[in-house]
């Protein structure tokens, strides 16, 4: 092996070993976020548990609202959480499946304004922060539901 490689291999050991005893004096590896670990959003936000509580915030904002809480009328609070539960569990890499209605299928013929999907999304945001998931948890569960925009306005 030629010096050079030998140097670089010593370097790299060197370096690998004072990294690891940083971490190790700091306990850094406690704060790793998810993706830097093998957690995935859902485990870091605490699961179906907190998507429970957000949503169930949410939803009872979201119904008294006097611009969009109409549309609900008649659709129980308790299905529309549960299925909100299961497909954003499953956006954010958790065990669950959604089995609900197809989002163009459901939203299909409320003609639902672009700033009536925002004051909903306002009102999951508000939620989530209340609950107290981190503004970048918050940015990641909303960038993830940013999509289905499409799928629910103006049908
Ligand atoms: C990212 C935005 C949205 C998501 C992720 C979402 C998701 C869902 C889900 C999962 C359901 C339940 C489907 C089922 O019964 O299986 C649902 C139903 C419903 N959504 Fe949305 N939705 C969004 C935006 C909106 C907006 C902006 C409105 C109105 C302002 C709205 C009004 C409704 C209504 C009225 C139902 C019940 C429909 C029915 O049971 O006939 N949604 N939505």
């Amino acid at each position: 092996m030629s010096s050079y490689l030998q140097k670089k291999r010593i370097t790299t050991a060197a370096i690998a070993l004072l990294l690891s005893m940083l971490g190790g004096i700091s306990g850094c590896t406690s704060t790793l976020t998810a993706s830097q670990t093998s957690a995935s959003l859902y485990d870091e936000i605490g699961g179906s548990k907190t998507l429970n509580t957000v949503f169930g915030v949410a939803i009872n904002r979201i119904y008294k609202d006097p611009v969009i809480g109409h549309y609900f009328n008649g659709v129980p609070k308790s299905h529309l959480r549960k299925q909100l539960v299961s497909q954003t569990c499953e956006l954010i890499g958790g065990p669950c499946v959604y089995e609900g209605k197809a989002m163009l299928e459901t939203h299909k013929d409320l003609n639902i304004k672009e700033r009536e999907f925002y004051i909903l999304v306002e009102y999951v945001q508000g939620a989530m922060r209340d609950v107290g998931l981190t503004y970048q948890q918050e940015n990641q569960i909303l960038q993830k539901l940013a999509p289905i925009k499409y799928e629910t306005i103006y049908l």
